[in-house]
């Protein structure tokens, strides 16, 4: 089945210029152009009738059903199976029209509709220089904005109901839009083909190895597969195609971001972001990094990871051990714009005294917003001396405050699950109020009655954390749902419980301790079975079960 991605914009956003790039880069990809193909029309001498941006300034028009058809052949003939169409539609027309011919017609699928944004600003200066030195540019830039903004809501709007609108930020460089509108093709091409059921590694008989290494170095040795070195690459590609699940049921625009699915991996795993592409591997939808600090740091001493076996748990000390601000930036810069969400997770450094924090924090938030997709400020982890003092109102109040003069980005606060659900609710409202974009709940606790073995530091995590971690979060949902964007995570382990939070009111889930004990499948097999417990519900998307019990 062919697969069609259309690309909408304002004049100038780049569209043609950065899917001739991707298209040139990728022989199995067709890129058509309806300026180009509306312009040969024209040269053909086709009788004139409805206008199209590029010819309003020459008084040119081409009729509806010329243009529609041109179009239509042109992907029905199209040599690969992918397909760009760039420009198209305009109107509600055209886009009824093409639906209708791809539903009756064809069995090429719109896979995505990809809208370039860039500001009115932008499209001008850019459109106003390409064309320098010619008259009247002002005037053909405003005809041809108006013809794009008049239907504008309404195709997003089309589209957005049947979850396939997908958007890129436009100012980006020509380079950076095209790689992110490359990286948004791949994930439905590559992740879309036919699932092959991966029974080629066992989990049981790997994990009976790593369990007989300490902790950290099998962290270690797990980081070295997902860092995906050169001979992991096709190891790391048949895991993508079988493990990703890129789903509409499952698909959901957050943050300004596409989610195509809702299992992340939570905040300490890869610390150091060099995980990223073996992480997406696994299936999870989205990636949580950190927390990282200004300066890098050792963390605590070792042994700080312990496994509770019997009670599928771990507890931490890590005490935060990364590589600092400067070198994980870099990092991110490299990868940047990522192909699923990425969020960053903050933290203070041990030695930074709490009247220095507010400061540390802002200069993190300062470096690290334009590579974040959401940014998660960790003043609840129970390994760094005072940080959960820190969970005071004085300092959400300041923090969220300031952090609002800085960036745009969402900023979301991740709390801990030893305090009682008023203090918890009393802080989550607070700063929400003071502008942040959500609450993650939770951290690891510090109830060591949880375990029957208990270690004398750290905090817990896993199976015995789960009914402890839903019951914050679903007292904060329940003054907050609806309110702000609400994450859980503690404990999920299976995708029963996964749906449990979302009907609770989580957009997006996390795991941690369930991906040691359940294994390398699990993002994928909890996805796989939303997606029937969600449509078993009688829903078509994510977004109609979240908060679906809250009544
Ligand atoms: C070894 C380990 C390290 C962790 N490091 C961090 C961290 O650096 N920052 C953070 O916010 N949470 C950290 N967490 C907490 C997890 O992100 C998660 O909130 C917690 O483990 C509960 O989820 P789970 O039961 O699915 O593991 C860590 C958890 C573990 C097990």
């Amino acid at each position: 089945m062919k697969k069609l991605f259309l690309i909408i914009g304002a004049p100038g956003s780049g569209k043609t210029t950065d899917a001739s790039v991707v298209a040139k880069q990728n022989s199995d990809i067709s890129h058509y152009s309806t300026g180009d193909m509306l312009r040969d029309e024209v040269a053909k001498g086709t009788p004139l009738g409805l206008e199209i941006d590029a010819y309003i300034s020459k008084g040119l028009i081409v009729p509806i059903d010329i243009a529609i058809d041109t179009i239509t052949k042109a992907i029905k003939n199209a040599p690969t199976s992918t397909i760009i169409l760039d420009g198209y539609p305009r109107s509600l027309e055209q886009l009824n029209g093409l639906d209708e011919f791809l539903k009756t017609e064809t069995s090429i699928e719109l896979k995505s509709v990809i809208e370039i944004v860039v500001s009115e600003e932008t499209a001008k200066e850019r459109v106003l220089g390409r064309n320098r030195g010619k008259d009247d540019q002002e005037e053909v830039f405003n005809n041809r904005m108006n013809l794009y903004i008049e239907p504008l809501e309404q195709i997003q709007s089309f589209y957005k109901s049947k979850n396939l609108l997908y958007k890129i930020d436009g100012e980006m460089s020509i380079d950076e839009v095209s790689i992110a509108l490359k990286n948004h093709i791949d994930t439905f091409f590559k992740y879309n083909q036919p699932k092959k059921e991966s029974n080629m590694l066992s989990y049981d008989s790997l994990k009976s190895i790593l369990f007989k290494l300490n902790p950290e170095v099998a962290h270690k040795m797990a980081e070295c597969f997902l860092r995906v070195p050169p001979f992991c690459q096709a190891g790391s590609s048949f895991f993508l195609d079988s493990h990703f699940i890129a789903d509409e049921t499952l698909t959901q625009e957050l943050f300004g971001k596409t989610f195509l699915n809702p299992v992340g991996l939570g905040a300490g795993f890869d610390k150091n972001a060099t995980m990223i592409r073996g992480i997406q591997a696994l299936g999870f939808g989205y990636t949580e990094i950190g927390t990282l600090t200004l300066k890098p740091q050792e963390g605590n001493p070792k042994p700080r990871l312990f496994r509770h076996i019997e009670e599928k748990s771990l507890q931490n000390a890590m005490g935060f051990n990364n590589d600092g601000l400067y070198k994980i930036e870099k990092r991110l810069k490299k990868i940047y714009p990522y192909t699923t969400p990425i969020g960053v997770n903050i933290g203070k450094n041990k030695a930074t005294e709490p009247h220095e924090a507010i400061k540390e924090y802002l200069t993190l938030i300062k470096t690290l917003h334009t590579l974040a997709d959401y940014l998660v400020i960790n003043i609840s982890s129970p390994n760094t001396p005072g940080l959960r003092d820190l969970q005071n109102e004085e300092f959400i109040e300041e923090l969220f405050s300031s952090s609002k003069e800085i960036t745009t980005k969402p900023i979301l606060l991740k709390i801990a699950p030893d305090m009682s659900e008023e203090n918890a609710i009393n802080l989550s409202k607070l700063a929400v109020e003071s502008g942040a974009s959500g609450i993650i709940a939770t951290n690891t606790t510090l109830d060591y009655s949880l375990v029957s073995n208990p270690q004398s530091i750290g905090g817990i995590s896993g199976a015995v954390l789960k009914d402890k971690s839903f019951a914050i979060f679903d007292a904060i949902a329940d003054e907050l749902y609806g309110k702000t964007t609400l994450i859980s995570v503690g404990g999920i382990d299976s995708a029963k419980e996964a749906y449990r939070r979302i009907k609770a009111g989580a957009s997006l889930v996390q795991i941690y301790t369930a991906l040691i004990y359940e294994g390398f499948n699990i993002a994928r097999d909890i996805n796989k079975e939303l997606v029937e417990l969600i449509k078993a519900d009688g829903f078509t998307n994510i977004k109609e079960a979240i908060g679906a019990n809250r009544g």
